[in-house]
């Protein structure tokens, strides 16, 4: 363990497809002090338990198909929150969320027998284009603020240790019903609906920014290797929209949080080197 690290208070867990759990872990941190930001793609490979060993804990993830993305329940099944005094969850969605804290809250229940204190659900920008095209100026940047407001909020809250457990969401639980069970079975193979366009340069963004180190180049062209979270990363950091899903993806435009860079992509899978393609696209 580095020095240091066992006097901070919170630690919070996090995954991130196009930065908007990663800017909210981030804002939730920077109110509460004392944080500890963890990237759950990092630490996907270690053995055994996760042992936080701080007194409170939060996990930050995205809302996927009325559910939370298969690497978080993995992670939910894994830890041990047995010593922790407040635990919360923020996830971040388009629209419909609260099913994804029930799923989150259940499986941390039945792996330690522990599950949230406190659950938020949070709207920020969508990023699933083969369903609606993500929202673009003014109306990307107001939810955005709304968000921060809201996200205060909760830090609000959180510092107070409030209990805030979303109640029964019926139209979110019948989605989940409806979809998430066939979303997890299918998941790991959804990227073989891919497609690279002419216009790739190869620049290796795609596989920078991937949380599951799934995609290789071969020959200057990208491959899915079937471990896929389907958190379209790829899709939405390419700077030259050669990456698409099928055909529903084209002209549907793209999305990523302002503030997160490929740098912090590669830092959530462990990788903290600059890379080459960072540091032509992605300067700012
Ligand atoms: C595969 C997939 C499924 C999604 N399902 C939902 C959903 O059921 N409800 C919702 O409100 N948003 C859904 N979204 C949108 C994301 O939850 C939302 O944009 C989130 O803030 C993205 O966070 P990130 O930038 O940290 O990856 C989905 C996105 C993806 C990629």
């Amino acid at each position: 363990m580095q020095k240091g690290k066992e006097k901070r208070r919170t630690k919070i867990y996090y995954f991130t497809g196009t930065g908007n759990s990663l800017a909210a872990a981030r804002r939730i941190g920077e109110s509460l002090g004392e944080c500890e930001h963890i990237p759950i793609a990092s630490i996907k490979e270690a053995e055994g338990k996760i042992e936080p060993g701080v007194e409170r804990v939060g996990i930050v993830c995205p809302v996927y198909d009325a559910g939370v993305p298969l690497m978080i329940r993995d992670f939910a099944g894994r830890i041990d929150l047995s010593s922790a005094e407040y635990c919360f969850a923020v996830v971040t969605m388009a629209g419909m969320g609260a099913s994804a804290l029930h799923v989150l809250d259940k499986t941390l229940r039945d792996n330690c027998g522990r599950g949230l204190d406190s659950g938020f659900a949070v709207r920020m920008p969508g990023n699933f284009p083969p369903l609606s095209k993500p929202p673009q100026g003014e109306k990307r940047d107001k939810i955005l603020r709304e968000a921060d407001v809201k996200l205060d909020e909760i830090a609000g809250k959180i510092g107070e240790g409030r209990k805030d457990y979303p109640a029964f969401a019926p139209v979110s639980s019948l989605l989940k019903i409806l979809t998430y069970g066939k979303f997890i079975k299918g998941v790991r193979s959804y990227d073989s609906e891919f497609i690279v366009k002419d216009n790739c340069i190869s620049c290796h963004v795609c596989s920078d920014v991937c949380p599951t180190g799934n995609i290789k180049l071969t020959g200057g062209w990208p491959k899915w290797n079937h471990n896929c979270e389907l958190c379209f990363a790829c899709l939405h950091f390419c700077p030259v929209e050669a990456i698409q899903w099928g055909k529903r993806t084209e002209g549907r435009g793209r999305y990523r949080h302002p503030d997160i860079r490929i740098l912090d992509m590669k830092v959530q899978k462990g990788d903290n080197e600059r890379a080459g393609s960072e540091l032509i696209q992605d300067t700012t």
